[in-house]
């Protein structure tokens, strides 16, 4: 019922039902308790990798904390179908595993944990995530693969409903300040793009809404790992020349792998009057 609510594939459902009985119980417990620990908390949680073994056990302990989540949420005034809608992402995320691993996983389940603790909304297109200092309010913007184009009216509606839901929802954080800052740690915002994706390709119109800061590349990133993750739904190893070449933008990027192109995973702020 909790995957159904999350919209994974029927596939993902009962082989997660299947494989619950081999999951190490301590480990499950441990990580749950790192959600119910720090509910409203920001960003996410640094988790382990699950062991290869076991791809599906970071699912677990989420699925456990969705009576917590939901009940923040309520406490917030947010209806069911707002949590609905964060939970949504891990129906995608079982899906994206599938394509690259072959089979039910969840390679980034501490991703997950900003959902579960109340601190990550799907408004719209988008997704936004509570990650600044108390002082200095800073929302961070994040994409999902599933919801359609990115296209430049979708992302100004996103963020006008970020900037009138969190005043609301989080007053304490939010009210009765400017507008927070928006920020995007994305391999979309790799500058060297521009030298191969078409002009009118909708996120080359994204990224020219932020304006850089810090190091080409954040630290902890992986440019080539996010654009074979991302775009190919493939796994890092996968060779150039066993990468799909299905639409544009794997054609663009392609173009840009035989050329050498190192990709990059830079920080932007958004420009709120460019949108
Ligand atoms: C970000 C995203 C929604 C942009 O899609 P878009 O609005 O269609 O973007 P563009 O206009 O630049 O590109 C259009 C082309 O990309 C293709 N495309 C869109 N999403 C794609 C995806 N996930 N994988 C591969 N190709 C994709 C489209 O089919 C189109 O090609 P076509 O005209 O030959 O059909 C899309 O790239 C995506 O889903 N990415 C995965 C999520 C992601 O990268 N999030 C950021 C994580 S840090």
């Amino acid at each position: 019922m909790l995957l159904e609510r999350c919209g994974a594939d029927p596939d993902d459902a009962e082989a997660a039902a299947a494989a619950l009985d081999q999951a190490p119980p301590d480990l499950l417990e441990e990580l749950y308790r790192t959600i119910e620990s720090d509910m409203g908390g920001l960003k996410w949680l640094q988790w382990p990798k699950p062991p290869p073994e076991q791809p599906l056990a970071g699912l677990y302990p989420l699925l456990s904390a969705v009576p917590l989540m939901d009940a923040f949420h309520r406490e917030r005034g947010l209806d069911r179908a707002a949590s609905d809608l964060v939970l949504a992402d891990i129906g995608e995320k079982l899906r994206l595993n599938r394509r690259m691993h072959g089979g039910a996983g969840l390679d980034v389940a501490g991703w997950f944990t900003g959902h579960l603790r109340g601190s990550l909304y799907q408004l719209g297109r988008l997704q936004f995530c509570v990650e600044g200092a108390e002082s200095k309010p800073l929302l961070g913007m994040h994409i999902r693969g599933e919801g359609g184009p990115l296209s430049p009216e979708a992302v100004a509606d996103s963020v006008s409903q970020a900037v009138e839901f969190f005043p609301r929802v989080f007053p304490e954080r939010f009210a009765g300040r400017e507008a927070p800052t928006f920020t995007c740690t994305s391999w979309l915002l790799d500058p060297q793009l521009r030298d191969w994706l078409p002009e009118r390709s909708n996120i080359l119109r994204f990224a020219s809404l932020f304006d850089l800061v810090g190091p080409a590349s954040q630290p902890g990133t992986n440019g080539h790992e996010d654009v074979w993750r991302f775009a190919f739904a493939a796994v890092p190893a996968t060779p150039a020349a066993d990468l799909p070449e299905d639409n544009t933008l794997q054609r663009s990027l392609l173009k840009g792998i035989r050329a050498g192109v190192e990709w990059q995973v830079p920080m932007g702020v958004l420009a709120l009057d460019r949108l």
